[in-house]
């Protein structure tokens, strides 16, 4: 049995010890916000945080992250993170949306740690989150306006 902390609540599940994060946080508890790309860490779709760092969860074998603090799109909820869906919504980021949660768990932990970020600053936070909408300008605008509301 391993035990999770997602989003606040604790978890007791019965699941081999090498299933990646994702699928944990997916099939057994049940949250389908964080997404499925690659498998491989290279598309960011599947970005939680763990103790607020950004994290491939795609990647995570879930014994490695028992007893620490997992957040997922659906419990993210901080000033960063209510900037940044504020931004996102203001200025209409999505359009599949699929790569989205992942690209807002991304942004909110730079602008948790940062909250005048540089260009250079956005893109070694961001740069491992692809969009095949291509949405990256109003990504870039949106953490910027974000970054506005939290001075
Ligand atoms: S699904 Fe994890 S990085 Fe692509
Ligand atoms: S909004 Fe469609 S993949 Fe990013």
């Amino acid at each position: 049995m391993i035990k999770l902390t997602i989003n606040e609540a604790t978890y007791k599940l019965h699941v081999n010890p090498d299933t990646p994060l994702l699928w944990v946080i997916r099939d057994a508890v049940g949250l389908t916000g964080t997404k499925y790309g690659c498998g491989r860490a290279l598309c960011g779709a599947c970005t939680v945080h763990i103790n607020g760092r950004p994290t491939r969860s795609c990647i995570m074998p879930v014994s490695a992250v028992a007893g620490q603090s997992i957040t997922t799109i659906e419990g993210l909820n901080s000033k960063a993170a209510n900037a940044v869906q504020s931004a996102w919504r203001q200025l209409d980021v999505v359009q599949c949306g699929y790569c989205q949660s992942g690209q807002i768990m991304s942004a909110t932990a730079l602008l948790t740690d940062n909250t005048n970020p540089s260009d250079e600053h956005i893109n070694a936070a961001m740069s491992g989150n692809i969009c095949r909408c291509a949405t990256y300008v109003r990504i870039r605008a949106a953490i910027k306006l974000a970054a506005k509301s939290l001075v």
